[in-house]
């Protein structure tokens, strides 16, 4: 069921149950993040190891002090200036955040997101709801209801429509290692836009392919079930699919192309005017529309390395792994 009634939400997370929620990031798929058999069905729907830790939502500074030890001062600082949105700090946890939430680790991610309706449903609770988002484990993530319905809908109870998610998308994870403002994932907010508010350089935790700190790096991550191939030259790429049906995901604009090798509805440009926030917002939305469609196999190019594009070349990388393999 899909709807916007946040009593009958509240209601399912009251008594356990995972509700599908709106975030400015991607859709996520929610439950009590206190109660570990809410959490389990969590794991369970989205068929995800219990290494991979989630993240818990709050809707305020002062929430967040109840389930965590302390906040140390940089992370504090990017508290402040990006709460509400797109940033996950990793937090040392307090004892009544289940292990099962941590994957065993002894921090805890946490985020206060920025979308109205789930801001309203997280005030009217008095426990922060984890979640992961709302795709199978490894699949492209949601920004709308339908994707969740697509992907869950016959096991996700409720799904709170919020319309299409502004970013588009994951959070940025921050947290502190060796001593170092260490970012673990990249994401909504532009890494430059976190080193300018600390007036220094982060460090970047690289890739990991077994037991990752945040699977989020695991490599084959965020793919659509079409072979994905990215590359600097869109024609180039075309000309070694020749034969195959196509499906185009172009940054900017399109390549010349013939009708037999990509369907008019399989040519998607993320933003015509270049610009990487609406390139973000389409990313998902594009790539759920293209792994829909009857083709072969999916082509990208690479976005500027600037910005929000570092993010979502982070996630082309990831999906593309599989066929580089
Ligand atoms: O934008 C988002 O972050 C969305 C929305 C729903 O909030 N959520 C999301 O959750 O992307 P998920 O579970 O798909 O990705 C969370 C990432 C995982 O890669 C997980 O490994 C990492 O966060 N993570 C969670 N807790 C962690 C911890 N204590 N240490 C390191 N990584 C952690
Ligand atoms: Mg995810």
């Amino acid at each position: 069921m899909i709807g916007t009634d946040l009593d009958f939400a509240k209601t399912c997370l009251l008594a356990g149950k995972t509700v599908a929620i709106p975030t400015e990031t991607v859709y996520g798929l929610a439950a009590n993040g206190l109660n570990v058999n809410a959490v389990a069905e969590i794991f369970r729907i989205k068929k995800r190891p219990t290494f991979d830790p989630l993240i818990l939502h709050t809707d305020s500074l002062a929430k967040v002090e109840n389930w965590v030890v302390e906040i140390p001062k940089p992370l504090l600082l990017l508290a402040e200036h990006f709460w509400a949105g797109a940033l996950t700090l990793l937090l040392p946890k307090k004892g009544i955040v289940p292990a099962l939430v941590t994957s065993g680790l002894e921090t805890v991610a946490m985020r206060i997101p920025n979308h109205p309706l789930t801001l309203e449903l997280l005030s009217r609770l008095n426990f922060p709801l984890a979640a992961p988002s709302a795709n199978p484990f490894g699949y492209l993530s949601p920004t709308t209801p339908l994707h969740v319905a697509q992907q869950l809908g016959n096991e996700v109870g409720y799904i709170l429509d919020g319309g299409k998610s502004q970013i588009g998308i994951e959070s940025t994870i921050v947290g502190i290692e060796n001593g170092l403002v260490t970012v673990f994932r990249k994401g909504g907010i532009p890494i430059e836009d976190i080193e300018s508010l600390l007036g220094q350089r982060v460090a970047l935790r690289p890739h990991s392919t077994s037991r990752p700190a945040a699977p989020g790096m695991l490599q084959s991550h965020y793919a659509p079930r079409k072979p994905i191939v990215v590359g600097e030259d869109l024609s180039s790429l075309l000309e070694a699919q020749a034969g195959k049906k196509v499906g185009v995901l172009a940054f900017q604009k399109l390549p010349a192309l013939t009708a037999a090798q990509s369907p008019t509805k399989a040519r998607l440009v993320l933003s015509k005017s270049g610009n990487l926030s609406e390139a973000a917002q389409n990313f998902f939305d594009f790539l759920h529309q293209l792994d829909s469609l009857d083709i072969d196999v999916i082509i990208a190019e690479w976005l500027p390395e600037i910005g929000l594009g570092k993010a979502i070349n982070d996630r082309l990388r990831r999906a593309s792994f599989l066929e580089k393999s």
